[in-house]
């Protein structure tokens, strides 16, 4: 696997390495189902009574090599099938939170497909259940909160979608949001914008992939259709000057995911990331991991990268971190909590 640090001009600064290491971080952007480990891949299989198609977990990082976001998705959706019980969504949701708290992590909102699981006859119950079990428990060991975010499959036909959101009715109330993820390419958001009005209508906030692999007309597009106040990715914003001045002007967050994108060959190298040029244009951008088990980094490897490859500063770091903060779903006291730690950290 060819190394996605090894095209950083220059090793991190040991200040602004413990710089990252301090930053109380924000996740705005990770898929639960992404973060699913080989290792647990094969403790779940074996607890089910379900074979892998690779003999080690060595083989099985040796096939996370992707050439776009297709050939990534066939491999992700596939290692989902080991997830079938309300208790293995537990320990998912939980082995992903005690990584993040090792990184720093203290508000997360996370994505989750419920699709991909209903589809092979999981109940949604468990799903849900399972996954709040986890965020409940990681909020109790590690003081992390979160806002989960419902996201709609755009592959899956739009009654597929508002099925989903009905079925997940009674749990809205912990629910933060929805989203809209998967191949991007022949799949627009304009078929989605009903299922989303009703969302709306019903308290959530709402978020969508765009701009990954899309080109940037794609995130004012999906802004209209949609209604969302996150554009996740949303990088190829900094293709036009006018889609970088609308997104300023709504104050919508992008949730960059620099590993990702470099894995999924969205840019050739890491230096080749639009994060400076969208900060340069006061774009309210952050730094998230996106799927860290198949990318093989998690939210402070994506930090350390970015930094490296463009050389940010120690003020860029502060805006990255203070633009998740404020682009959460969390509460406006939970978000002065965080704005007054990351003020600690960045002044010592
Ligand atoms: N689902 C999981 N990761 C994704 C990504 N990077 N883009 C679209 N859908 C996804
Ligand atoms: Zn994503």
């Amino acid at each position: 696997m060819s190394n996605v640090f090894s095209d950083a001009p220059g090793a991190l600064d040991a200040e602004l390495a413990e710089l990252i290491n301090r930053l109380p971080k924000v996740e705005l952007h990770v898929h639960l189902e992404g973060t699913l480990e080989p290792e647990l891949a094969y403790r779940l299989a074996g607890r089910n009574g379900l074979a892998l198609p690779f003999g080690s977990v060595e083989e099985i990082r040796a096939a996370y090599e992707f050439s776009d976001l297709q050939s990534f998705l066939d491999v992700y959706y596939a290692a989902c099938s080991v997830l079938v019980t309300r208790e293995d969504f537990r320990d998912l949701t939980l082995a992903y939170l005690a990584r993040a708290h090792a990184d720093g992590v203290r508000h997360v909102e996370p994505f989750f497909d419920p699709q991909t699981h209903t589809t092979r006859g999981i109940p949604i119950a468990d799903v849900i259940d399972g996954i709040l079990d986890g965020l409940a428990e990681g909020e109790h060991l590690y003081g992390i909160t979160s806002g989960l975010i419902l996201s709609f499959l755009r592959h899956l036909p739009v009654d597929s979608a508002n099925a989903t959101l009905a079925a997940a009715e009674p749990w809205l109330d912990r629910i933060v949001a929805v989203g809209l993820d998967s191949s991007e390419i022949g799949f627009p958001p304009e078929p989605f914008a009903g299922t989303f009005a009703r969302a709306r209508s019903l308290g959530l906030r709402a978020v969508a992939h765009a701009g990954e692999e899309g080109d940037a007309s794609l995130v004012p597009r999906t802004i209209d259709a949609l209604g969302v106040s996150r554009i996740d990715h949303g990088v190829r914003a900094a293709d036009d000057p006018a889609v970088m001045q609308r997104l300023v002007d709504s104050g919508i967050t992008l949730t960059a995911c620099p590993i990702s994108n470099v894995r999924l060959r969205v840019f050739p190298t890491m230096d080749r990331s639009t994060i400076r040029t969208l900060l340069a244009a006061g774009v309210a951008v952050t730094i998230n991991s996106d799927d860290p088990a198949y990318f093989g980094g998690y939210i402070g490897d994506n930090y350390r990268a970015i930094t490296a490859a463009l050389g940010l500063t120690a003020d860029d770091l502060h805006r990255l971190a203070a633009n998740a903060i404020e682009g959460s779903f969390a509460a406006p006291e939970r978000k002065q909590e965080l704005t007054n730690e990351l003020a600690r950290a960045v002044c010592r």
